[in-house]
């Protein structure tokens, strides 16, 4: 605890400066840095992402990777002045969406924002289970936390079974938080017609006649969800540098 060991503050959180004659009391580096731990533990960002940092991600010889890096650098500057106020990263698994969103969870923790990790299916479970009065979790609190965190990281949008529960939901909580300007942080895999997204891909098994037809992420949150979000996001296109994951293995 800080108030044991602060020799500059000795515990009060506030220190004593003069400037131009005059005494003024500033709060204590020890106490920010508080904030921030207290910050951090709140944001559960999930264990096997809590090491995503800036410093660690590799541009991996790509110039996109390197100009997407500048961008969320000068974005985490900015905040919360910049427009539009949220980021929406689109790209194929392991391109490093994740890492890149939580990077920027980081920094803006750093700085002394309130931001929570979701995981798209995961919040849509626990919402559900509020209307369950046998959960431990008291009713619509994860409803409420997806609407109010000042920002709201939501991972993986649109893998979840599509249904008009699932499609209101979304397209709930992005509308408030879009009628608020209260950013929010999206990452998903799913391409995006006019993004220059491909709905539909070859197989890579490379038997020509054969075709996956991907679903869109129109498809997955509904048109409103999804015209909402690309107002109130920047949108992140990610270059095909393959998958990490599959990279880092070789
Ligand atoms: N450019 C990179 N430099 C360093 N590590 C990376 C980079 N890209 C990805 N990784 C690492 O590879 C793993 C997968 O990346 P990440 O989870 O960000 O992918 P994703 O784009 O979110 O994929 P998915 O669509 O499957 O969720 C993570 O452990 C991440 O830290
Ligand atoms: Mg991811
Ligand atoms: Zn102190």
């Amino acid at each position: 605890m800080a108030e044991e060991t602060c020799a500059l503050c000795h515990g009060t959180g506030w220190t004593i400066v003069e400037k131009d004659g005059l005494s003024g009391a500033q709060r204590c580096n020890c106490a920010l840095e508080e904030r921030s731990a207290a910050l951090l533990r709140r944001a559960r960002i999930p264990s096997n992402y809590r090491q995503d940092h800036f410093d660690n991600f590799s541009d991996r010889g790509s110039a996109d990777l390197r100009t997407i890096q500048g961008m969320l650098l000068r974005y985490c500057q900015d905040f919360p002045a910049g427009e539009p106020p949220g980021l929406l990263l689109i790209g194929e698994p392991g391109s490093g969406k994740t890492h890149l969103a939580v990077a920027v969870l980081h920094r803006l923790l750093e700085q002394g924002h309130e931001c929570v990790f979701v995981d798209y299916q995961n919040l849509l479970e626990r919402i559900r289970a509020g209307y369950d009065p046998l959960s431990g979790e008291s009713p619509r609190a994860a409803y409420e936390e997806a609407l109010e965190a000042e920002v709201l990281l939501l991972d993986d949008l649109g893998a979840h079974r599509v249904t008009d529960w699932v499609e209101d939901t979304v397209t709930s909580i992005i509308t408030y938080r879009c009628n608020e300007r209260k950013p929010v942080i999206a990452t998903t895999n799913l391409p995006d017609a006019e993004m220059g997204g491909t709905l539909i891909e070859r197989l890579p098994d490379g038997a020509p006649a054969r075709y996956d037809i991907k679903t869109s992420l129109v498809e997955k949150i509904g048109m409103r969800a999804r015209s909402r979000l690309f107002e109130m996001c920047r949108i992140i296109r990610m270059p095909r540098v393959g998958d990490y994951r599959v990279a880092a293995r070789r």
